[in-house]
């Protein structure tokens, strides 16, 4: 008897059992399947935009004998970098290579060196990563010789301009928080850009000369990676300082204002399907977003075709979601999806990217390292601005790192980044991961 009701038992058992593994299997009403926790960003943020991070050439190359900013990685750290970029991310951006002083140092048709871009593209099509493009133009990190009149063009020129090429524009000293705006900029913007006529003597190339040798890298740069690269930053920082609506540089000095049109319609005949991007920093401050909206209006009034605004994000971590929240609903106004594509949260003293083109002004204003319970505050800050972003998540379609982590960071000793100097996740990460986990619960979906 006993022996029958135990084989009774097990028969209910292995019924419930079954039972139970088919309703798991089909969801049955009443039984809501439980969402598992995601452990990455990019799963965790999968219902409202792409998780993108700004990679060295050592990551797309996957070598540590090649120069780059910021970064020396021993083959082990390389390694472990591009791991993480794989879990985490599922966009890119090129942080340096496909910017003109790297892909285009010399005149000319056979000016152009692409190794590093190929590799850079390459290494996000191996990856099935979203390809972001940074930038077609800016008055930094573009040689002399787009600038300089054909009469005095000259090999010594050029490479003079090529030995600068790892100088960046960096933050000015001293400047606080998400609502300063940079001062005026000094002349040496590191490659033959910023104000005056930038590092060459002799004349200055004519507004046809010019546009032709705009129109050929763009139409070269862009038509080589086209259906590859999906979005471009045709326009970096046009915004001038101070009262001027455009920044003085040499494309504005040379061809004018119209550089711009010009510029975002020789990149839609190069690639129609390319998601053509204007971007610039300090669009936490209303006094730039009005900038902003006069140049998007001089895009369209020209007929040129703009699909993004790109939002650097260079920010503080005293950074609130009110700032956020108001600096996303503005530039929502404009009516186009908008990108984070440079975000980093200083977490010393110092403040927002200000206008110093050297790197050792950035090192001044991170001088000192974290401040007291600066994790805390970053991981705060963090979150109340990934909680802004899935409040606008309608209008959000890309959010980008500005590096993989602390270590490789041009912002190194402010610890921007969510990922310390050996890629473990620090407080900040868990804090954004926490605000989607929470979202989801929330059933905060993007419509
Ligand atoms: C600007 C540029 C970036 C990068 C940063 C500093 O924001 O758009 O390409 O150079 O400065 O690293």
């Amino acid at each position: 008897m006993k022996k029958q009701i135990k084989n009774f038992n097990l028969c209910i058992g292995s019924f419930i059992a079954a039972l139970l593994l088919i309703c798991a299997a089909a969801g049955c009403a009443g039984t809501p399947a439980v969402p598992e926790t995601p452990v990455t960003l990019k799963d965790a943020y999968k219902d409202y935009f792409k998780i993108g991070v700004a990679i060295n050439r050592l990551v797309a190359t996957g070598r540590t004998d090649v120069q780059a900013d910021n970064a020396r990685r021993t083959p082990e750290l390389l390694e472990k970098d591009i791991a993480l970029v794989k879990k985490h991310f599922n966009a890119i951006v090129n942080e340096n290579d496909l910017k003109p002083i790297l892909i285009h140092p010399n005149p000319g048709k056979d000016g152009y060196v692409f190794e590093f871009g190929d590799a850079y593209v390459k290494f996000g099509e191996d990856n099935k990563m979203y390809i972001t493009g940074h930038t077609l133009l800016w008055h930094s990190q573009v040689p002399n010789w787009f600038f300089q009149g054909t009469e005095t063009q000259g090999a010594s020129n050029v490479s003079a301009v090529g030995m600068q090429v790892f100088a960046q524009a960096a933050p000015e000293a001293g400047a606080t928080g998400t609502r300063g705006t940079r001062g005026g900029r000094g002349g040496g913007a590191g490659f033959g850009g910023g104000m005056g006529r930038g590092g060459f003597s002799g004349p200055r190339a004519t507004r046809e000369e010019l546009i032709e040798r705009m129109r050929d890298h763009i139409h070269t740069v862009v038509g080589r990676y086209k259906g590859k690269v999906k979005v471009w930053d045709v326009v970096n920082e046009a915004i001038g300082d101070g009262s001027a609506t455009y920044r003085n540089t040499q494309w504005i000095q040379i061809i004018g204002e119209d550089f711009i049109p010009m510029a975002f319609k020789f990149a839609h005949e190069a690639d129609p399907d390319a998601i053509l991007r204007y971007n610039d920093y300090g669009l936490e401050n209303k006094a730039r977003r009005d900038k902003l909206k006069i140049i998007v209006k001089a895009i369209r009034d020209a007929g040129a075709p703009i699909h993004a605004i790109g939002t650097q994000t260079h920010i503080n971590a005293n950074t609130t979601f009110e700032q956020m929240d108001q600096a996303l609903t503005d530039l929502e106004s404009l009516g186009l999806p908008i990108h984070l594509t440079e975000l980093d949260m200083n977490a010393a003293q110092g403040g927002q990217r200000g206008t110093n083109a050297n790197i050792e002004g950035a090192a001044a204003r991170t001088e000192g390292g974290l401040i007291s319970e600066a994790d805390k505050r970053q991981s705060e800050a963090y979150a109340n601005l990934f909680r802004a972003l899935i409040k606008h998540k309608d209008s959000v379609d890309l959010v980008v790192f500005w590096g993989v982590n602390d270590a490789v960071s041009w912002l190194g000793r402010a610890n921007p980044l969510l990922f310390d100097g050996e890629d473990n996740p620090k407080p900040a990460f868990d804090a954004v991961m926490n605000v989607a986990i929470e979202a989801q619960k929330n059933n905060d979906y993007k419509n």
